[in-house]
């Protein structure tokens, strides 16, 4: 079976092309490049003895689009991956990201509802509950006000999908991401952040490699227990492994309703003096680092209910937190040697 994975060279988006790979599925890869780069087409064939067939494509070209999928006409599933990712710049350069995130999922549906075996995979974000008000957060909390233009591509998506699936046979499912960390075990694909990175983690490791002089924490003044903001970080190969998962439920045709929303998490929360603790241990390495003020629109705490992605999708992660940095460690040694 064909599966067709948008972004497909990126940093989820390459894992699940490893493990859609490891099941049997005949992979395309699409992706436009803007942040990544083709040999990680090399790492993935590593990794699984096999290449997906790519497309260099830049979904807001509808007619590319179009024309992808009279070429692809036996496609049995979409995973859609690609979109523009960064909370920061999307409050500097909103237009960039309504134009990228939205436009591309509009072009992308209006082809899936023409094919017969119409499964998407949407990626959404634990960012659409903003401060939620219980902990652990489940898939029934209120979708919030959201906090940047990324926020809301995320939160327009899930509503689009779900007017869409009312009139076609599109069937859904809507992934809500926590926090993807680390790298494949294999050490052949990793998280490549372009420029200066805005996530934690990456921050970390090119602090320990000696590429940043010292992390910034934004803000100890959280009420959490060491001050510290709060999250659920999940390893990217237990994500990508929910991705194959959540399609396998739609092509069973076991989802009980046109559009399904499950959140990705671990379940556990922690800070990040916590982060910063358990990579001091598995690095073996003290990280320079110095608390500074709380950063613009950051929330204090999310972490995951993982009870309806464990009992209904029939998924759960297996990394902890260490496992996560180690594997984050490591790749980041390799890409800098
Ligand atoms: C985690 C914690 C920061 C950097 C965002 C998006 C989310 C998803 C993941 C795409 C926070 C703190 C961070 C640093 C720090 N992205 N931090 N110093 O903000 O939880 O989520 O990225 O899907 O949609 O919203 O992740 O890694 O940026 O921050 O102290 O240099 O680390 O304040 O508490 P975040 P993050």
């Amino acid at each position: 079976m064909k599966i067709v994975v948008t972004g497909g060279l990126g940093f989820i988006g390459s894992h699940t092309v490893v493990e859609l790979q490891n099941e049997g599925f005949e992979v395309v890869a699409i992706d436009n490049l803007s942040n990544s780069s083709e040999s990680v087409l090399d790492g993935i064939f590593n990794i699984t003895g096999k290449k997906p067939i790519f497309e260099k494509m830049d979904l807001r070209d509808k007619k590319a689009v179009q024309d992808f999928f009279n070429k692809h006409n036996d496609v049995s599933g979409v995973i859609h991956f690609a979109a523009s990712k960064a909370v920061g710049e999307s409050v500097e350069n909103p237009l960039l990201y309504y134009e990228n995130n939205i436009n591309s999922l509009v072009y992308l549906l209006q082809e899936l509802k023409e094919l017969p075996n119409a499964n998407f995979i949407f990626s959404s974000s634990c960012t659409v509950y903003g401060q939620a008000e219980n902990m652990p957060i489940t898939e029934n909390a209120p979708v919030q006000q959201a906090m940047s233009p990324y926020g809301n591509t995320k939160q327009i998506g899930e509503e689009i999908i779900t007017d869409v699936a009312k009139v076609t046979a599109i069937n859904s499912i809507l992934l809500r991401y926590f926090n993807p960390i680390g790298a494949h075990p294999s050490n052949e694909i990793g998280e490549l952040p372009l420029g200066v990175p805005q996530n934690l983690v990456p921050f970390i490791t090119q602090t320990a490699v000696g590429l940043r002089e010292k992390l910034s924490v934004f803000g100890n003044d959280y009420p959490t227990p060491d001050g510290t903001a709060v999250r659920d970080y999940i390893h990217v190969v237990d994500l990508a492994k929910a991705h194959v998962v959540a399609m396998q439920r739609l092509l069973n045709k076991k989802n009980l309703n046109k559009v399904e929303t499950f959140n990705l998490g671990t379940g556990t929360g922690s800070s990040v003096l916590e982060v910063i603790k358990a990579f001091e241990k598995v690095s073996e390495k003290k990280l320079n680092y110095q608390i500074v003020s709380r950063r613009e629109g950051d929330i204090t705490e999310a972490y995951a209910n993982t009870d309806k992605a464990n009992n209904i999708l029939g998924w759960k992660a297996q990394s902890t937190l260490e496992e996560c940095l180690a594997s984050a460690w490591k790749w980041e040694q390799k890409i800098r040697s």
